[in-house]
């Protein structure tokens, strides 16, 4: 199989977000393969273009999975054709079934109860909802989940963006948080309006405690955007060498998950995992016992404050491994 490799060149503004989102997704299907899963099923919801389904699938491939089951479905047409357009190769795979569809997330997710080891929702799809239907959403997600839950969503103290294109083209932008809708006029003349609400850090573990086991919640690029230079306006003696690169990387660690900072970030980037809802799920192992997760000890702040959840192999399995 040819394994695209440009899918992992993290570049541009947001590279350092993606880094470490992809090292969290990374981190999951490597704790899947070492629980000897072989076949894994994965959704993306509002996957955009399919570039982080691309992304798993292919790095699912080289880790060995046998069997990989991965649908993305976003609600525009235009991102759903431009996914499988650019997964075409990958789709063809043996093993493989990769499929993009239009679909809207406010309708229940076409996946069976508890069949998906991991459901994405990235870069601010959630933010797109209406609030009022948050709750549904979340539910389905718990529903049809019994590995991870990852998602991202722009934060309250969040920079502008002006969605279709960069900032500066904007005549006049405003986002109304009483409405969640934001109308932005650009310098060409043409004028758009875009749902859109920023998540306080309490709300986003709100709406999802109650559903999933919190692994953990933190602020995504706090700093990196804006050390970023703009050639447009620093000199190319303001680099943003290795050793800063370092530094950085360091205070992010260090303010992910401090509230006074934490909602600074331009996304906030929740990992839930499947919590068995009774005891009888717990005893019968109803899930695949391989697959299910438990929150291990708390890792330091050093590592953003995540907990490192292990695939716990079932005590019916366990005994038939001796
Ligand atoms: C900023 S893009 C992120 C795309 C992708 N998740 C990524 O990270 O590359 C937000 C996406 O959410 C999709 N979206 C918005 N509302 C949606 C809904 N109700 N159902 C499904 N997708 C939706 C948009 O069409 C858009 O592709």
């Amino acid at each position: 199989m040819a394994i695209p490799s440009d899918c992992f060149c993290f570049d541009g503004p947001h590279a350092y977000a993606d880094r470490q989102l992809w090292s969290v997704i990374e981190k999951k299907l490597g704790a899947l393969r070492a629980a000897d899963v072989s076949s894994i099923a994965v959704v993306d919801a509002g996957c955009g273009p399919g570039t982080w389904l691309r992304r798993v699938v292919t790095h699912a491939r080289r880790l060995g999975f046998s069997k990989i089951s991965a649908r993305g479905f976003d609600v525009a047409v235009a991102q759903v054709q431009a996914a499988r357009r650019l997964a075409r190769d990958l789709a063809s795979v043996p093993g493989v079934r990769l499929t993009f569809e239009v679909a809207d997330l406010l309708d229940r997710l076409s996946e069976p109860d508890a069949s998906v080891d991991i459901t994405l929702c990235l870069y601010s799809v959630l933010s797109h909802l209406p609030v009022l239907d948050l709750p549904k959403v979340a539910s389905e997600f718990a529903r049809v989940t019994r590995g991870y839950f990852i998602t991202t969503v722009r934060s309250i103290g969040s920079a502008p963006t002006a969605f279709v294109d960069s900032i500066e083209k904007a005549k006049h932008f405003k986002l109304d948080h009483r409405l969640d809708r934001c109308e932005l006029e650009f310098r060409n003349g043409c004028h758009i309006a875009v749902n859109f609400h920023l998540f306080a850090a309490h709300e986003l573990k709100d709406l999802f405690q109650p559903l999933f086991g919190i692994e953990g919640l933190r602020g995504l690029d706090i700093f990196h955007t804006r050390f970023i230079p703009d050639r447009r306006w620093n000199p190319a003696s303001v680099l943003l060498d290795e050793r800063l690169m370092l530094e950085l990387t360091q205070l992010e660690e260090t303010y992910a998950t401090d509230p006074k900072f934490m909602e600074r970030a331009t996304h906030l980037l929740l990992v839930g995992y499947h919590q068995p809802r009774s005891s009888d799920e717990l005893l019968t192992g109803s899930t695949s016992p391989s697959r299910q997760f438990v929150r291990s000890d708390t890792i330091g702040p050093a590592s953003g404050g995540f907990e490192r959840p292990r695939p716990v192999v079932a005590a019916s399995l366990r005994s038939k491994l001796g």
